[in-house]
């Protein structure tokens, strides 16, 4: 359990670092993607009370809240939250933003219509057993027939990828079963590696990259029922055209996250 605790905090200090505040500062005014948006106004009821957990600075948040649903925005890095409220109140927006873990949620159950973890949030809780409290805690959370839009990234094996599952395939399948012990907790995980460095050390933050076929199990297992799934890319064009402008080269249709849709 250390291990999970330890990542839990490396992975706040580094989501409140100054580098990532700036970025994510800047990552509020984006708003909705186009493929986010459909969803959103394809499955939420209009004006219906959403949480939108993980909100980190607010970029779904705000655009929910200007198009009239009633929100609350949850994230564990306590300066996410600061940065959400800032930037809300200067749209004169007056926003439920808390500070709070996915995995074990304040409010009473059934008490929302809809949900939202957008951008990955959820592969960056560390521990298997932690990213099924949290969808258990959504679904507590949630009225009986309410959506859940869960956004997760594929697992892809081209480019740098291939080295890292050959690295993580002697880990797991060859180092552990010696007895060698790593920080990996899962199969999957990965501390990738972020473009700044603290007293000249690289700085490393935390994703588990996640196969479709375990999205799909956790999901299920909660109790929700799978309406839809599809990747950014099948939905809209432009978000992967700007996401391949702002983020890589290498990014494609085929790479882009993945929508889940989920029924209470
Ligand atoms: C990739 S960012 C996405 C932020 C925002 N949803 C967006 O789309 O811009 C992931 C966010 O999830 C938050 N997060 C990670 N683990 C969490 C947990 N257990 N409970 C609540 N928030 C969490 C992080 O602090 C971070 O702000």
């Amino acid at each position: 359990m250390k291990n999970i605790s330890q990542i839990k905090n490396e992975s706040i200090n580094e989501f409140g670092s100054k580098w990532t505040q700036d970025r994510y500062a800047k990552i509020a005014e984006l708003g909705f993607w186009k493929s986010e948006e459909m969803l959103i106004n394809k499955y939420f009821k209009p004006k219906s009370k959403i949480l939108d957990i993980g909100c980190g600075s607010g970029r779904t948040a705000i655009p929910l809240s200007q198009n009239g649903f009633d929100v609350i925005g949850v994230d564990i890095t306590p300066r996410m939250i600061e940065s959400a409220k800032k930037i809300s109140s200067s749209k004169n927006l007056d926003i439920d933003y808390r500070i709070g873990d996915a995995t074990d949620l304040e409010f009473p159950d059934n008490y929302f219509d809809g949900a939202i973890f957008a951008n990955n949030g959820w592969v960056q809780i560390p521990g298997k057993e932690n990213r099924q409290k949290a969808l258990a805690e959504i679904h507590r959370t949630m009225k009986p027939n309410g959506y859940f839009i869960l956004v997760a990234h594929q697992r892809y094996h081209t480019g740098n990828y291939l080295f890292f599952w050959i690295i993580q395939w002697i880990k797991f399948f060859l180092l552990k079963p010696l007895g060698f012990k790593f920080r990996e907790l899962d199969f999957g995980d990965h501390f990738f590696t972020r473009p700044y460095k603290i007293e000249n050390k690289k700085v490393k933050q935390f994703i588990h990259m996640t196969s479709k076929k375990e999205v799909e199990e956790q999901i299920k297992k909660t109790g929700f029922k799978i309406e839809l799934r599809k990747r950014m890319g099948e939905l809209s064009k432009e978000d992967v055209e700007a996401m391949e402008a702002s983020m890589s080269k290498n990014f494609n249709s085929f790479k882009s996250p993945i929508f889940y849709i989920c029924k209470k």
